[in-house]
C-alpha cells in the first residue's frame, strides 16, 4: 500500500460510528479522497452509490477506482468474509478476516478461545438442545444469562429475573426459533454482577495497541431499566481506571487476543473491542466484539491525537509496533445519544431533525438521519450523538445535556438524562458537590414535622448530637426488655420519584420498625431516620418526614433524630433510600415467640395492605410498559397501578394491642423479604414447622397479576411477595375464636404448626 495521497474507502455502516469515523480520517494528510457506502446525511459529501453487501462488486470498485484502503465499520461484513475478498484480489482491508472475526461472530468460539487461552469469564456451556441446556441448568444453580450463539444486532442477549423466564429464553431460542439461525446454538452463562467497561484496541496481526477505556449505557431507561439497546451514551475515558489497571486490563483481555490468534494460524487486524464486567472477584470478560463500538466510537476517536488514519494503515502494514498512540490528556468525552421514540421495539421514522445551536466543546454526530429536500429527516432509531468535551466527565456531560434539551424538545425524539450517572450524577456539575445550604433548608423544613411528634418523654432531639429519651416509663415493666431494628424501604422509592408520592415512603419504614419489634411483644418508643439522596431536595426529604412523623404520631413513638445524606456519585441522581432504626420495649414476661408453641396451634393471617416493601424489583419489570397512572387490571375501579404498588405499609399495632394485652398470642411474625415461607419459620421452635394453604385467604388482585405476568411458581411466590398476608398470628387452638373476635378486622385462619420444619404450602 502506498504510504500518502490515499483513496479510503469507508464501507457498511452508516451510524453514528461511520460518520465519527469520518470525522476522525477526513482531515488526515495522508487522505486524497474518501469514500462511503451507504454511509448517511453526516457523510453525504463522501457518499458512493455502491451494493456493499456485494463483495464482488465491492472489489470491482476498488480496482477500477484506486482504492488504497478499505476500513469496514461494522462487524456483519467481516463476519461475511468480506476482508478476505479483498485480500485475495490484493486490496488492503482494516478489519479481521472471517475466520478471525468469529471472535464476535459467534460467542460460542469467542468463550472457547478464552478459555483455551485463559481470560477470564464466566462458567458457561453450549447447547443445540433444549432438554441438555435444561439439564445443565439445574446444575449450576445461579442466576445466568441466555445468549444466542450468532450475530443478532444486541437482540440476542437474554438477562432472565427468574427461572421461569429463564426456561423461557431457551425454549424461545432452541425450539422456537425466535432468532432464526443466530440461534440454533445458544450459550448459557453464569450472570456477572459488577460495572460494565469497554476496553479497545488496534491488532495488526501480532501486536496491540490500546486506545481508551470507555462505558456504555446499553439498556434505554433512565437508572438501567427496561430494553437493552445499541448503546444510549458513552463517556471516556472511564474515572478511576488508572493507568496500572488499564496496564492490567490491556494485558488479560486484548494481548492474548493478537497472541492466540496469531497462534491459530488467523492472525488478527483490526479492532479489538473487550467487553468486561469489574466483578468482586476481579474482571471477567463478558464478549468481545470485531470493530469500534457504537455510540463508544464517538467518545474514543476525538480522544486521539495521533492521525487516526495513519493508525489504521500501520495496523494493515503490520508495522504498529513503531507506534505511540497519543490521547489528549485531562480531557474526557461524554456522548449522550439521542433516539426516535419507540426505539429499541419499533422506532417512528420520518421525524423532522429540529435546528439547534452548539454549546463549546460540543458537536453533534449524525447516526439515523437521511436527507430529504434540503431537509433531515430520522431514519433509524438511535437518531443523532450529542458529544461533549471537558476537564473531567461533570464538565463533558455539561457541554452535551443543553445541545441534547434542545433536541428533545421536539416530538418524537428522546434521550436518557441520566449518562455517566455512576461518576458524575446530572445535577451535580450545577452543584458540583454537596450543598451545605441544602443542608440547613431540610433542618428548617422538616423541623416542624419531627417536634410534632414528641412528648414529655423527649429530653432533647432536633439539633442535639444524640436524641434523649426518658425511659422512667418504663418503670411500668417488671423488668424491661430495649427491642431494636434496623430496616430501609428499598427500591420502592423508584416509583415513589416517578409519580413523585413521598409521604407514603416516610410511613412505610416507620410502620415496617414498629411491626418489627411488634412480633417480639414490644411497643415502639422512638424511631432514627436516615434519608440519602445523589442531592438534596428540601421539598422531598420534607414530605417523607412528614410521612414518618404522622406514622409516629399514630403510634405513639417519637421520631428522636436521624440524617440526611447528600451522596452524589454514590447515588444516582433522583434516587432517595430510606433507611431507620425502630426501638420499643416489651416486658420480659410479654416478649414473643412465647415458649410452649407446638404443632397443632393454628396460624391466623391479618391481611397486608400491598406490597409493603417488597417484591419491587419484580414489579417494576413486570409493569414497565404500563403507564403508571393506568387503571390497575382488575382492580377496584379508580385504583392506578401507581396507587396499587405505593400504598403505604400498614402498622399492626392498634389491631393488635388487645390480644397481646390479654397474652392470647403465643408467637407473631411479621411477613416481609422473604415472604411466609422464609419469616414464619424464625419464630416457630426446632421441630416445627408449618402448613400454609394458600387458598384459605382472599389474594389481592395485584399478587394474582404479579404471578402470572411474572411467571412466578406459586412457592417463588410466595418468598418474594407477602401474597396479601402481611402478619401471622401463631395461636393455641383453643383460643381461635377469641383472638378473631378481638381483632376486630376480617382475619383468616390460614394453617396450623405441623412437626417438621419449613412450610408446607398445601
Ligand atoms: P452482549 O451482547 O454480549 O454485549 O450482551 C449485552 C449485555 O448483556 C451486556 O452488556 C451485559 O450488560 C449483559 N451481559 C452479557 N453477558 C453477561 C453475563 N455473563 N453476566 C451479566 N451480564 C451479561
Ligand atoms: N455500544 C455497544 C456496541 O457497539 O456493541
Amino acid at each position: 500500500m502506498k504510504d500518502s495521497q490515499l483513496h479510503v474507502l469507508l464501507l457498511g455502516g452508516g451510524g453514528g460510528r461511520e460518520h465519527a469515523m469520518v470525522l476522525a480520517i477526513k482531515d488526515s494528510p495522508k487522505l486524497e479522497r474518501l469514500s462511503v457506502t451507504p454511509g448517511n446525511a453526516g457523510t453525504t459529501e463522501y457518499n458512493i452509490d455502491l451494493d456493499h453487501e456485494n463483495h464482488q462488486a465491492v472489489v470491482e470498485f476498488c480496482t477500477s477506482e484506486g482504492v488504497d484502503l478499505v476500513i469496514v465499520g461494522p462487524e456483519s461484513p467481516l463476519v461475511a468474509g468480506i476482508a478476505d475478498a479483498l485480500s485475495e484480489a490484493g486490496i488492503a482491508c482494516f478489519g479481521p478476516t472471517k475466520a478471525a472475526a468469529q471472535l464476535e461472530g459467534s460467542k460460542t468460539f469467542a468463550r472457547s478461545f478464552a478459555e483455551k487461552y485463559d481470560i477470564a469469564g464466566p462458567v458457561c456451556e453450549s447447547f443445540t438442545d433444549v432438554d441438555n441446556a435444561l439439564a445443565w441448568l439445574e446444575t449450576l444453580d445461579k442466576p445466568v444469562v441466555v445468549k444466542a450463539d450468532g450475530l443478532a444486532s444486541g437482540k440476542g442477549v437474554i438477562v432472565p429475573e427468574s427461572r421461569v423466564e429463564t426456561e423461557r429464553a431457551i425454549y424461545d431460542f432452541l425450539a422456537d426459533k425466535t432468532m432464526g439461525q443466530a440461534g440454533e446454538r445458544i450459550l448459557i452463562e453464569e450472570r456477572l454482577v459488577g460495572e460494565e467497561l469497554s476496553l479497545f484496541g488496534i491488532a495488526d496481526g501480532k501486536t496491540i495497541v490500546p486506545l481508551v477505556t470507555a462505558q456504555d449505557h446499553k439498556r434505554v431507561g433512565e437508572g438501567n431499566t427496561g430494553l437493552n439497546t445499541g448503546g444510549m451514551g458513552a463517556f471516556a475515558p472511564v474515572p478511576g481506571i488508572e493507568a496500572d489497571v488499564e496496564a492490567e486490563l490491556v494485558e488479560k483481555f486484548l494481548t492474548p487476543v493478537v497472541e492466540g490468534m496469531a497462534a491459530e494460524g488467523t492472525p488478527y487486524i483490526g479492532v479489538v473491542y473487550a467487553g468486561i464486567m469489574l466483578t468482586a472477584d476481579g474482571p471477567r470478560l463478558i464478549e468481545y466484539n470485531c470493530r469500534f463500538g457504537d455510540p463508544e466510537a464517538q467518545v474514543i476517536l476525538p480522544l486521539i491525537e495521533s492521525d487516526v488514519l495513519e493508525l489504521l494503515c500501520a495496523a494493515v502494514a503490520g508495522k504498529l509496533d513503531d507506534v505511540k498512540v497519543q490521547v489528549k490528556q485531562d480531557t474526557t468525552a461524554a456522548v449522550v445519544v439521542v433516539a426516535a421514540q419507540g426505539y429499541p421495539v419499533a422506532p417512528r421514522k420520518n421525524i423532522p431533525i429540529p435546528d439547534y445551536s452548539l454549546v463549546e466543546n460540543s458537536h453533534v454526530v449524525l447516526a439515523g438521519v437521511r436527507a430529504e429536500d434540503d431537509e433531515l429527516r430520522s431514519s433509524g432509531g438511535r437518531v443523532l450523538g450529542v458529544v461533549g468535551h471537558g476537564d473531567d466527565l461533570a464538565a463533558a456531560l455539561a457541554n452535551a445535556y443543553p445541545v441534547v434539551d434542545q433536541l428533545v424538545s421536539s416530538d418524537g425524539l428522546f434521550a436518557r438524562s441520566d449518562i455517566g450517572w455512576r461518576h458524575a450524577p446530572r445535577d451535580a456539575y450545577a452543584k458540583a458537590g454537596v450543598s451545605l445550604e441544602a443542608g440547613a433548608e431540610v433542618n428548617k423544613r422538616i423541623a416542624e414535622s419531627v417536634k410534632s411528634t414528641h412528648d414529655e418523654r423527649v429530653v432533647s432531639g432536633l439539633g442535639s448530637f444524640g436524641g434523649v429519651f426518658d425511659i422512667s416509663s418504663l418503670s411500668k415493666y417488671e423488668r424491661p426488655l430495649l427491642v431494636a431494628s434496623t430496616d430501609g424501604v428499598g427500591t420502592k422509592t423508584i416509583l415513589a420519584e416517578k409519580l413523585d408520592r413521598w409521604e407514603g415512603c416516610g410511613a412505610d419504614i416507620v410502620n415496617h420498625g414498629i411491626n418489627d419489634v411488634l412480633v417480639q411483644g414490644a411497643e415502639p418508643l422512638f424511631f432514627l431516620d436516615t434519608v440519602a439522596a445523589a442531592h438534596l431536595e428540601p421539598e422531598v426529604v420534607g414530605r417523607i418526614v412528614d410521612g414518618m412523623a404522622e406514622a409516629c404520631r399514630e403510634n405513639d413513638c417519637v421520631l428522636l433524630g436521624g440524617e440526611t445524606a447528600e451522596m452524589p456519585g454514590v447515588l444516582t441522581a433522583g434516587s432517595v433510600d430510606i433507611a431507620g432504626t425502630m426501638v420499643g420495649a416489651v416486658d420480659q414476661s410479654k416478649l414473643l415467640p412465647r415458649e410452649g408453641i407446638r404443632p397443632g396451634h393454628v396460624l391466623i393471617g391479618m391481611a397486608s395492605s400491598g406490597l409493603h416493601t417488597n417484591g419491587y424489583s419484580l414489579a417494576r419489570r413486570v409493569f414497565q410498559d404500563m403507564d403508571l397512572n393506568d387503571q390497575l387490571p382488575g382492580g377496584a375501579e379508580g385504583v392506578s397501578v401507581g396507587d396499587a404498588l405505593l400504598a403505604t405499609h400498614r402498622s399492626y399495632l392498634k389491631p393488635l394491642s388487645a390480644v397481646l394485652e390479654a397474652n392470647l398470642v403465643d408467637g407473631l411474625a411479621h411477613i416481609t423479604g422473604g415472604g411466609i415461607i422464609d419469616n414464619l419459620p424464625r419464630i416457630l421452635p426446632d421441630g416445627c414447622g408449618a402448613a400454609v394453604d394458600p387458598l384459605t385467604w382472599e389474594r389481592p388482585v395485584l399478587f394474582s397479576y404479579l404471578v402470572s405476568r411474572g411467571g412466578l411458581g406459586m412457592r417463588e411466590a410466595h418468598q418474594i411477595l407477602n401474597m396479601g398476608i402481611g402478619m401471622v398470628l401463631v395461636v393455641a387452638p383453643e383460643k381461635q375464636e377469641e383472638v378473631q373476635a378481638a381483632l376486630d378486622e376480617p382475619s383468616w385462619l390460614i394453617g396450623q404448626v405441623i412437626a417438621g420444619s419449613g412450610v408446607n404450602l398445601a
